[in-house]
């Protein structure tokens, strides 16, 4: 089968003269040739390889397009990249490669197209179409890298063990690759995957982030940590998530087991909000469940105050991780440390001045965090299903009236603390303190409108109470 209809961009046919001019050969490999037999869009990463060098082959590309455009040049991998339109061309000459034990830094020597195949990770991934005028656009698959993708399966183009021991990030995106187009990985794989599991400790930090945000961005994460799970890949990299493991059963009383019920809210997560960090906290939402889980014979079970116990441990986890210790991640606490408020609502009733508290304490995040609370809800009881969902509805329904009304969301005091120094003479003191909360507290509870008015006249009986005089000029 010919794949020209694949290559109509000028960009390929720019290589095809080139490679004639050097008198080389190069094929496009990877990613692209996968992604287009599977139609998934157009895939924006293009990688080439020439047989030969693959800077000088850049170096010509380079010279034939219009505007020249820059080539930058890795030096200690032997690669090129030029940038076109909105493609990144990747450029890498032909290797034969063997890695060595405690790096991912290969040892390099020329090769054959074949060899370059064989160094690949995956079948579906060792796919190549020819750029050289005499085959242009033949496919190159001496793996059945085709009849793996109508198979839906991932497998090695050499012993498993020697592909995932030779750069064990591997590992992580076969699970990855499994997890983004729903594929089985071939079982000698797994075996091979779970018995080197321990060689991921080798991988950066943010190698394996990568790769978790692409399996946490898939249409059912679940997927992914379940084999990562069962691979043992995930005692290295979230021991806080296999910890979540398990149903104890003390007199006959069981809790549920954290951690499928984790992956089920995030898969419901999942259908709900592309939000990569909403997706985390879903992840993450219940980890202090493990550290604070007792038992007593009066109540049961109960991991009381894992919501705090879990925020801090999301901060330890994003550092360990080397995950941004920015917004993103005081996001993620946030959901956390709020992940049970909305339920208690839901279950005890909704009242206005409820609402308004969540409202005051989640600020612009109240949105994200009912998402989150509505995909907490797993119980296969539909009775209760039904009534939280219900409930959530209403809660839902009272944060759109009670803002309207009171302007929570981002609270400002409507009197200010310089206006409350003015109004009794006061330098910055104590007192200010005590009115400013008494006036917030009111406004909450619902007993005085967020109005300036209202909470001026609020703020004189205040300083009364305290024993304040007020500034006569200004009565
Ligand atoms: N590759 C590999 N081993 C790795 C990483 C990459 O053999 N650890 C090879 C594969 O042939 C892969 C190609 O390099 O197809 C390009 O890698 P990359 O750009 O990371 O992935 P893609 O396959 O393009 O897929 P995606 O864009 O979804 O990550």
């Amino acid at each position: 089968m010919n794949y020209k209809q694949a290559l109509q961009h000028t960009i390929f046919k720019v290589i095809s003269k080139s490679v004639n001019e050097l008198n080389l050969e190069s094929y496009v490999i990877g990613g692209f040739v996968r992604d287009f037999i599977l139609n998934r869009g157009s895939h924006k990463d293009i990688d080439i390889v020439a047989i030969g060098s693959g800077i000088e082959l850049a170096k010509q590309v380079s010279k034939n397009l219009p505007n020249n455009p820059k080539v930058q040049i890795f030096k200690t991998y032997g690669t090129a990249m030029l940038k076109y339109d909105d493609l990144e061309i990747e450029f890498v000459g032909a290797r034969k490669e063997s890695y060595s034990e405690d790096s991912r830094n290969p040892v390099v020597e020329n090769g054959t197209l074949e060899d370059d195949q064989n160094r690949r990770d995956f079948t579906i991934n060792a796919l190549a179409f020819s750029l050289n005028e005499n085959n242009f656009g033949e496919l190159l698959d001496p793996f059945n890298g085709v009849s793996d993708l109508e198979n839906k399966i991932i497998r090695t183009p050499l012993n498993p063990d020697i592909t995932y021991s030779d750069d064990p990030l591997r590992m992580l995106r076969a699970i990855r690759f499994a997890t983004q187009l729903s594929f089985k990985i071939e079982d000698k794989s797994l075996k091979a995957i779970t018995r080197n599991n321990e060689r991921i400790k080798i991988i950066t930090k943010e190698r394996i982030v990568t790769e978790l945000h692409k399996i946490l961005e898939s249409e059912q994460p679940s997927t992914g940590f379940l084999l990562l799970e069962k691979t043992g890949l995930l005692q290295f990299i979230m021991p806080e998530l296999t910890a979540l493991k398990g149903i104890d059963e003390v007199e006959g009383q069981r809790h549920k087991d954290n951690f499928y019920h984790t992956l089920e809210v995030v898969d419901n997560i999942a259908k709900h909000t592309d939000n990569l960090w909403l997706r985390w906290a879903a992840l993450l939402h219940d980890i202090g469940k493990a550290p604070t889980k007792r038992f007593s014979k009066k109540v049961g079970w109960t991991f009381h105050g894992h919501e705090f116990e879990g925020s801090k441990m999301v901060y330890r986890l994003f550092k360990r991780l080397k995950m941004p210790l920015n917004d993103k991640m005081k996001f993620v606490q946030k959901m956390v440390l709020m992940s049970s408020r909305p339920i208690v609502l839901a279950q005890d009733g909704v009242t206005d001045s409820a609402v308004r508290r969540l409202v005051f304490d989640a600020g612009d995040y109240v949105d994200d965090l009912m998402t989150l609370c509505e995909a907490d809800i797993t119980t296969k009881n539909p009775k209760r299903f039904k009534k939280y969902h219900n409930n959530f509805k209403i809660v839902r329904q009272k944060i759109v009236e009670v803002e309207e009304r009171d302007h929570i969301r981002n609270f400002q005091p409507p009197v200010s603390g310089e206006e409350i120094m003015k109004a009794f003479n006061l330098k910055p003191s104590r007192e200010i303190g005590v009115i400013k909360e008494a006036i917030k507290e009111a406004i909450l509870e619902g007993d005085i409108p967020n109005e300036f008015d209202a909470a001026y006249k609020l703020m004189l009986e205040e300083g009364k109470k305290l024993g304040l005089k007020t500034d006569e000029k200004r009565q």
